[in-house]
């Protein structure tokens, strides 16, 4: 298949996304813009293929509001275009509410396995949390793709008091992680990153 982007177009694409703080609160994101993130979004892969997550797009603002203190007061929470939270599936949705067995109905897999794997893991619910950051970097790298800025929030103290404050049914949902989305008053914080022979051994 032909290059659908240049790699110095990804490259800079990469080095141009940053932990954007300052939003600018009137440059909205637009309807078709925020579609094709949230499909990007959809698109992750994730562990067996199980999708154990939800997309909550936050536009009502009072919601925002009550948000901003539970999350450390970061003004990202109501001054960005979008606030999207990333929920996980936990144990009991996957188990008791038959989500697992749903799902392998529907893609045709196998149930025993699939059971099998899962439940040998010893932290579902983190499991199910974990596959959430798949999505999080997809996010971030498609947005800034299209030139939208973001920045990705677990800076929350407790996720059953954002769930809550949704309206999230915390037997079925966890709050994995938020990200805001929009376009930056401010200038692109340079990159600091380890050097590349810190990270990477060929062996
Ligand atoms: C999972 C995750 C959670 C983060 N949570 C916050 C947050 O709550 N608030 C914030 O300002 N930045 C947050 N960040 C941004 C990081 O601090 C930032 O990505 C990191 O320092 C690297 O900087 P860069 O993204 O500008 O390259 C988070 C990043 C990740 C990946």
């Amino acid at each position: 298949m032909k290059n659908l982007c240049t790699k110095d177009q990804i490259l800079k694409s990469h080095q141009e996304r940053f932990a954007c703080k300052v939003f600018d609160k009137n440059k909205k994101i637009s309807k078709e813009d925020l579609e094709f993130i949230l499909e990007i979004a959809r698109l992750s892969p994730s562990a067996m293929g199980i999708e154990p997550w939800k997309f909550l797009v936050i536009k009502d603002t009072n919601l925002r509001q009550k948000l901003k203190p539970i999350c450390w007061d970061q003004d990202q929470i109501t001054d960005a275009s979008e606030l999207i939270v990333i929920l996980s599936r936990t144990k009991y949705s996957l188990f008791e509410k038959g989500y697992i067995k749903d799902i392998c109905t529907q893609r045709k897999r196998d149930l025993d396995r699939c059971n099998n794997y899962i439940k040998n893991l010893p932290n579902i619910n983190e499991w199910t949390k974990k596959q959430c950051y798949i999505v999080l970097a997809n996010i971030m790298s498609s947005a800034k793709m299209i030139g939208i800025d973001s920045c990705a929030i677990e800076g929350f103290d407790s996720s059953y008091e954002v769930a809550k404050t949704l309206g999230v049914d915390t037997d079925i949902f966890d709050v994995a992680l938020l990200v805001a989305l929009g376009y930056r008053d401010m200038s692109i914080t340079p990159k600091s990153r380890l050097d590349f022979d810190k990270v990477v051994e060929f062996l």
